[in-house]
């Protein structure tokens, strides 16, 4: 049993795709979050820097009494691939839990990735898939603008131009007749009505943040490390740039990171 809070980061907004999955699955727990919106894309960065980056949001993280760390970011993952960046407490990134989901659920053995492009450049779904099954087909394509698109709040299901880049990045994934859909950058989930429209009926759609928040718990249950508090878990949330914008934008996705304890903090 530990009371220490699970610490979640990521570039931006993407990773409260995996704090609203913990908040659901483990309403007890306390989640310290850490969105580097200062720096954000890290997609469009070189492995060294996002690597240096996912250091120092680490180190930032550890500042707090936090019993396990979720890089809730795809291309953070995806840059360290097998490595743990900490050995003394548990830690997952997102492309495991989620390429073991996909492997789980496709029933026709062909799975298609989004993410950004250091995600698809890294080939880490690939290679995680192909771990677990080698028979799996993999489609891939590289999605730069929809991080963008999510930042700035053009997430609603009718705007027009998210659904055009989606129908433009997501028409080859289509074309490999895939049955499961990889949402390999974190961010894509906020979006994912749109995702959905276009990839059709009959295509499953997994968030890599949520798998991630599954394999955690799992983590935590394995190890003993759960919370035997019974009051309902407080989340805090720290940004490196500004709070407000932080703020607007969260409100279209997670209700307490929009109203809840935000605080800008350098790292
Ligand atoms: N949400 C992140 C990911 O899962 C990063 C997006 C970005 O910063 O480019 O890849």
């Amino acid at each position: 049993m530990n009371r220490d809070a699970i610490g979640v980061f990521d570039s931006g907004l993407g990773g409260l795709t995996c704090v609203r999955e913990l908040g659901r699955i483990l309403p007890h727990e306390n989640i310290i979050y850490f969105g580097d919106t200062a720096r954000i894309p890290y997609g469009t960065r070189s492995r060294e820097t996002v690597l240096r980056y996912a250091k120092e949001d680490i180190a930032f993280l550890r500042r707090h009494p936090v019993k396990m760390i979720v890089a809730a970011c795809g291309t953070v993952s995806s840059m360290l691939g097998l490595n743990s960046p900490v050995d003394d407490i548990p830690f997952t990134g997102v492309v495991y839990p989620a390429a073991a989901a996909a492997c789980n659920l496709t029933k026709n053995g062909r799975v298609g990735v989004i993410g950004t492009p250091a995600t698809i450049r890294s080939a880490s779904y690939e290679t995680a898939v192909h771990t677990i099954n080698e028979s799996v087909d993999v489609t891939v394509m590289a999605c730069p603008l929809f991080v963008h698109l999510v930042e700035y709040g053009y997430t609603d299901r009718n705007n027009a131009i998210t659904r055009l880049a989606a129908e433009e990045y997501l028409a080859p994934i289509r074309s490999a007749g895939v049955d499961t859909l990889i949402m390999g950058c974190t961010h894509y989930p906020i979006i994912r009505d749109i995702i959905a429209d276009v990839m059709g009926e009959g295509v499953t759609l997994i968030s890599a943040g949520e798998e991630a928040a599954k394999f955690a718990k799992r983590c935590l249950e394995q190890q003993d490390l759960l919370t035997d508090s019974e009051e309902p878990g407080h989340n805090v949330y720290y940004v490196s740039d500004s709070v407000s914008m932080f703020r607007e934008n969260a409100r279209h996705f997670l209700e307490d990171a929009a109203r809840g304890q935000v605080f800008s903090s350098r790292l």
